[in-house]
């Protein structure tokens, strides 16, 4: 089944709001396959955002993610690179939709609240490089028949 990558970010873990994020993805029926707290530092964040590395906020962004540490979350699902996409909101979390995450606990485009892969490809590449394979565990909740139909597996 498919897998991706969250990261609750600093200001969520200052704020007290972990487990308001943990309890949505749980409430909407994806798995925990792995979960732990750590201290980002430059160089990987350097690499995870390599994609912006010519942006005016790339020095700033990564400054702070690595502010305090961050939870850094595997969920998996039936589609579920797009379906924590559609539930984390516009980057802008000022003009995200009431109800994502960033529409329901943001007011900014930089403190926007989680970071959630943006694509399968994404999110097999920051799997790999947040989490090693024997943190990732591959449990049965005997739910499946319960979330999905038969022809959606
Ligand atoms: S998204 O939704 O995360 O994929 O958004 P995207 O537009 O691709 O932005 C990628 C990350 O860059 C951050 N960002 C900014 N930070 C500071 N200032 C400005 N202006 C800004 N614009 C975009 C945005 O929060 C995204 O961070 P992550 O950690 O990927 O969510």
């Amino acid at each position: 089944m498919e897998k991706t990558f969250v990261i609750i970010k600093p200001g969520m873990v200052q704020r007290g709001l972990i487990g308001e994020v943990i309890k949505r993805f749980e409430q909407k029926g994806l798995r925990l396959a792995g979960m732990k707290m750590t201290l980002l530092n430059d160089e990987i964040l350097t690499q995870h955002y390599a994609h912006l590395k010519d942006k005016p906020f790339f020095g700033q962004i990564k400054q702070s993610m690595c502010a305090c540490p961050v939870i850094l979350c595997c969920w998996e699902g039936v589609e579920a690179v797009q379906v924590v996409r559609n539930m984390t909101g516009s980057t802008n979390s000022r003009s995200a939709v009431p109800g994502t995450i960033r529409g329901d606990f943001g007011m900014s485009v930089q403190e926007n609240i989680i970071h959630s892969s943006d694509s399968t490809e994404a999110a097999i590449e920051e799997i790999n490089r947040f989490f090693l394979p024997e943190e990732l565990y591959d449990y049965s909740m005997n739910l499946s028949a319960y979330l999905y139909a038969d022809d959606e597996l």
